[in-house]
């Protein structure tokens, strides 16, 4: 399980990310937040010929065309996957400070209560939208009863019910969350759709497939998808490896880059010390320490850099506490000082020892490009040199690969425009 903190262009898609997929022997998922030439490009060609590839792209950042559609709604028809499923809307859209307040809060138990409502029917996500413009409409409260989710109905009736400056403050922060969804073109790559085939994550855990999960960044965004998926995925694995031997062989490979900015999965943490015993490898990039602290909360942050048994740590750390707690990781060692003193008696000389960091704060911080600090459970820290796709004798195949895949996205995106000109 990994943890990898490097700062922007500093190799961590290309030494990191990239090379792992290519060595991929079983299941790839990665989330990216870039589409042309980075670790989508790189590697759709040589994934392709292993297995199918699976593509989400609403935002269409690399212009693809929907081939698939994913059923957000399959985890939520109990009331703790529906609560997840809000919980992804909410972390896209607020950091992890305002998370708690009493409209979010709020707003992210309305949220989960609809979804309940629609997935226990196999209601479309779309019919959440309507329900949050109209909060007066009774379907919902119904839906539930009839479901037998009786607590969760008179919650939701409480809420409904409840005085109008109230309910319509929780209802418009409900809807702030799920904006991604008010687009069509969004919505459809997680609404059922009979001519298209279903990405199944049951299914994934056992393949050699790949789900590529595409997102822009920012909040409000469509990246609550992206979590989402890439949470079914992780979860799905588990489950799986837990019915047959325990383990999934081969492992699945979960690659989040740009986790803080696409793969807000809130409960991640928590999630990480289910996986590795699963066969399920996650490896979790960040440009900076505090970067996971405004997703996840400085305890969080703290948990999951824990429960990382392979932490990475490379170039541009420009934070001094997190700068100088790694110093002292890596440790001290006995440098000799000779000090020379005069008496009446002569000149004498003494070798002392002096314990002196290996690696101060500011080498940390000066650590150059290309290289990485690998913090691995029950081993000395290691400083490593990174080997970027880019310098493997591969690259012969993957460059021109990924040139090609990155010239048919502009490609698309032309015919795009042209195609709304006309
Ligand atoms: N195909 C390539 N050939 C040569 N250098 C590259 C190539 N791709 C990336 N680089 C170099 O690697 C650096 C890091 O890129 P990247 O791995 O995308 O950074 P990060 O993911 O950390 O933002 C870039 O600044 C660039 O100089
Ligand atoms: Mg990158």
């Amino acid at each position: 399980m990994i943890v990898a903190i490097m700062a922007p262009r500093s190799g961590k898609t290309s030494g990191l990310a990239i090379p792992a997929i290519l060595a991929a022997p079983g299941p790839v998922l990665l989330t990216s937040n870039k589409a042309a030439n980075d670790a989508f490009t790189a590697t759709l060609d040589a994934r392709s010929e292993v297995g199918t590839v699976w593509t989400l792209d609403p935002q269409q950042i690399a212009h693809h065309p929907r081939e698939t559609w994913w059923d957000i709604l399959a985890d939520a028809r109990d009331l703790a996957g529906a609560k997840r499923l809000a919980g992804h809307f909410v972390a896209a859209s607020v950091d992890e400070s305002s998370g708690s307040d009493f409209w979010s809060t709020a707003a992210s138990n309305t949220l989960g209560a609809l979804f309940l409502a629609a997935a226990s029917h196999r209601r479309p996500i779309t019919d959440v939208l309507a329900w949050l413009a109209s909060p007066a409409d009774r379907t919902p409260v119904d839906l539930l009863t009839d479901a037998g989710h009786h607590a969760v109905a008179a919650q939701l009736q409480g809420t409904v019910s409840g005085a109008t400056e109230t309910r319509d403050g929780i209802y418009e922060t409900a809807r702030q969350y799920a904006s991604c969804l008010l687009d069509p073109e969004v919505a459809a790559w997680v609404t059922p759709e009979k001519t298209l085939p279903q990405f199944d994550p049951y299914a994934f855990a056992t393949s050699r497939d790949t789900l590529y999960l595409l997102s822009k960044d920012g909040g409000g965004s469509a990246s609550a998808i992206i979590a989402a998926a890439a949470d079914a995925v992780m979860r799905a694995a588990v489950t799986v490896a837990e019915r047959a031997s325990g383990r999934l062989d081969p492992p699945a490979l979960c690659v989040l880059d740009e986790a803080a900015n696409v793969c807000k999965i809130s409960d991640l943490p928590d999630l990480y010390s289910h996986l590795g015993s699963r066969g399920v490898i996650p490896i979790t990039i960040l440009q900076s320490y505090r970067q996971g602290q405004r997703v996840w909360g400085e305890t969080g942050m703290d948990a999951l850099w824990s429960a990382a048994t392979i932490k990475i740590v490379g170039s541009g750390i420009d934070d001094a506490d997190f700068a100088d707690r790694l110093s002292r990781m890596v440790g001290d060692h006995d440098m000799p000082t000779t000090s020379v003193s005069t008496s009446e008696s002569g000149k004498s000389t003494s070798v002392s020892m002096r314990a002196e960091r290996i690696l101060p704060p500011d080498a940390v911080r000066a650590l150059p490009k290309g290289t990485a600090l690998l913090l691995a459970t029950g081993l000395r820290i290691a400083m490593l040199d990174l080997k970027p796709w880019y310098e493997q004798p591969s690259a012969k195949v993957i460059g021109p690969a990924s040139a090609a895949a990155t010239k048919a996205i502009t490609e698309r995106a032309v015919a795009r425009a042209e195609g709304r000109a006309e």
